[in-house]
């Protein structure tokens, strides 16, 4: 038997660390928030993607009473972008999340279908997608989703 040890590593930062461009993102997260549709959770999901020519396109949930019909933020974001700016690679996500207008404190965790979209999108564009889950505590960057999906599923998986 032997042993396999994965490590995170996560940077944590406070808002008033980050550049300018990442509270842009941050900031565009947060608003996103606004446009969620959650009548069934009322769990406000925003998301903002910078592509590779600065333009930002934002998403959020957007929920149904058939709930596996819904989607979440990230995903929402990520393929409206890939869709209306096919050409151009996604360079950074911002994930921010609201309950009652009051933003979580802990940063929000992509759930695990998102995590794997963000991952086709590093594989689409052959780039790593830097990742902000915002918290009102702390904010988590890393610089690939490489790091939250551990032992990734890709398309050359199948050809071995
Ligand atoms: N949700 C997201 O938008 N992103 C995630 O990463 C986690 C969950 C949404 C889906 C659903 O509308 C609500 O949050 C509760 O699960």
């Amino acid at each position: 038997m032997k042993e396999m040890i994965l490590q995170s590593k996560i940077l944590v930062y406070a808002y008033e660390e980050l550049n300018e461009k990442e509270r842009e993102l941050i900031d565009a997260a947060k608003a996103a928030t606004q446009s969620s549709y959650a009548p069934y959770s009322k769990f406000c999901v925003g998301a903002a993607v910078r592509l590779a020519d600065d333009t930002i396109v934002t998403g959020s949930n957007q929920e149904n009473a058939a709930f596996p019909s819904g989607l979440c933020a990230e995903r929402t974001a990520l393929f409206y972008a890939n869709a209306s700016h096919p050409e151009t690679a996604v360079t950074d996500i911002a994930i921010a999340a609201a309950v009652h207008g009051q933003f979580l404190s802990s940063p929000i965790p992509p759930c695990g279908a998102c995590r794997q979209v963000i991952l086709g999108v590093e594989e689409r564009y052959n780039q790593p997608v830097r990742i902000m889950l915002y918290g009102t505590d702390g904010i988590y960057i890393t610089d690939s989703i490489k790091v939250l999906l551990p032992l990734q599923f890709v398309g050359n998986t199948m050809k071995q």
